[in-house]
Order: C-alpha cells, then sequence, then structure tokens
C-alpha cells in the first residue's frame, strides 16, 4: 500500500460519486492563487460534511477554522434558503478570499465569516447568549481544540452534532509521549469526549489525497 494508490483510489470514488462542480473547483484554485496552503477537506469529506448536516436537518451551522471557504461551500449548501453558517477565521486575507468564495457560490445570503481567535468570538456568543447550532465542524488550530469544545458544547443543544478534523494526524495522536502542541491538544479533546456523558463519540481514520488523517463525530445529549 503506498500513497500514489491511496490518492488514485479518492480520484476514482470522487469520480464516480460526484458530478464536475465549477464553483468548488473555482474556490479551490482562487485560494491556491492567492496562497492559501491546500489544507482543506478532501471533496469526498466535504460531501460527507454536507450528508451529515442535511441528515441532521441542520439551520444553524458553525465551523471553526474558514481558510478559503471550501468546507463553508459544502456545508452550506446543506441549509435552507433562511439557514445560517457562522465560519470562524483568525487570518483576514483566508477571509476575504473565502467571501469571494461564498459569493460566487452564491452562499452570501447564508453564510457569515467572521474574523478574529475563535475563542473569543466563541466566548462573545456565550455572552450574547445566540441561539444554539444544529451542527458544528471543528477545524481550526488543533491546539485549540479542547477549549472549542468546551465552548461549543455551550453553544449546543440536545441532538447537536460535532465533526472534529485531523484528529488522526498520521497516527501521532496515538503517541503518549508526543510533545507536539497539536497531538497533545486532540489527545486532551479526546478525553474531554471520553469523560462528558452529554457526549456519543465515534471516530475514523482516513487515507486518500489528504494522506493518513481522520475525523471524530459526537452528537450532543441531554
Ligand atoms: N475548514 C477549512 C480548512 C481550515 S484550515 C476547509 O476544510 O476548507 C484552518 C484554518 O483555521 C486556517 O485558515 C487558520 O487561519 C484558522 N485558524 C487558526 N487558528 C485560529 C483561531 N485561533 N481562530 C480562528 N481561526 C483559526
Ligand atoms: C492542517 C490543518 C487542517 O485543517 C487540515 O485539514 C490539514 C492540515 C494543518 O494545520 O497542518
Ligand atoms: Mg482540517
Amino acid at each position: 500500500m503506498n500513497e500514489q494508490q491511496w490518492i488514485a483510489m479518492d480520484e476514482y470514488l470522487c469520480e464516480r460519486t460526484q458530478a464536475p462542480d465549477a464553483v468548488l473547483d473555482a474556490a479551490l484554485r482562487a485560494s491556491s492563487e492567492a496562497g492559501l496552503p491546500s489544507i482543506n477537506v478532501a471533496p469526498n469529506q466535504g460531501k460527507l460534511l454536507q450528508m451529515l448536516a442535511s441528515l441532521r436537518g441542520a439551520r444553524r451551522i458553525l465551523e471553526l477554522g474558514t481558510l478559503g471557504g471550501y468546507s463553508t461551500i459544502w456545508l452550506a449548501r446543506a441549509l435552507p434558503a433562511d439557514g445560517t453558517l457562522l465560519t470562524l477565521e483568525a487570518l483576514e486575507h483566508h477571509a476575504d478570499v473565502a467571501r469571494r468564495n461564498i459569493a460566487r457560490a452564491g452562499l452570501a445570503g447564508v453564510v457569515s465569516v467572521i474574523v478574529g481567535d475563535a475563542v473569543q468570538t466563541l466566548e462573545g456568543f456565550v455572552r450574547d447568549g445566540i441561539p444554539p447550532f444544529d451542527f458544528v465542524f471543528l477545524d481550526a488550530d488543533k491546539k485549540g481544540y479542547p477549549e472549542y469544545l468546551r465552548l461549543v458544547l455551550r453553544l449546543s443543544r440536545p441532538g447537536t452534532v460535532i465533526v472534529a478534523d485531523n484528529v488522526i494526524r498520521r497516527g501521532q495522536v496515538a503517541d503518549t509521549a508526543s510533545v507536539d502542541p497539536d497531538v497533545i491538544g486532540v489527545r486532551k479533546f479526546f478525553d474531554l469526549l471520553a469523560e462528558n456523558p452529554r457526549l456519543s463519540s465515534t471516530a475514523m481514520q482516513t487515507v486518500g489525497s489528504k494522506g493518513w488523517d481522520g475525523f471524530s463525530i459526537s452528537i450532543v445529549s441531554e
């Protein structure tokens, strides 16, 4: 098994399960031209996010980590016309690129890109008592995952689905001796999942065009 085979398989799966999509292609091209790193979700993971949000019947979606808005577009497509997606991004440059991509996708009416440190923004949401979210995609800096989870839980309700990206990191997350702050952050995140009786969770490893990584899915109960 090697990475070339994973990529070939991913390409085959995407070709058989997705129609060509000029809007998503344009979003990736514009992101790359603007110098953004290509750390967006893979197309098949993007579609999985859309399908999960759609299965959930999500009307309010929260995303942490916008980058160029690629995953944002997938998620926003699951929303009804009067739905809302708030996506949080630390860097103004990323947010600018994302806003243009989202507008080109015809989703500016449902998506708001909010610039700033996600912790500060989430603390503001909690203070303001905004309505809870139905679906959350956690994909900002990995060392922040424990704090993000604590705050997101205060913005959740029974039935809220929380998906967290990049929780495998080429298997580094299983290394108890790791000193990588991202790995330590993800391990602490899993500790919080494990100890919280309000959360039912699973996690999956993936291989493909984004290497060896994966995601967790949690459902919030009473
Ligand atoms: N969800 C995107 C990829 C996000 S990459 C996609 O799949 O298409 C992670 C993003 O999180 C980067 O744009 C980075 O600038 C942003 N980020 C990092 N630290 C952050 C923080 N503290 N608050 C908000 N965003 C942050
Ligand atoms: C990184 C971030 C991501 O969200 C991702 O999907 C892959 C890599 C990173 O920061 O390296
Ligand atoms: Mg990611």
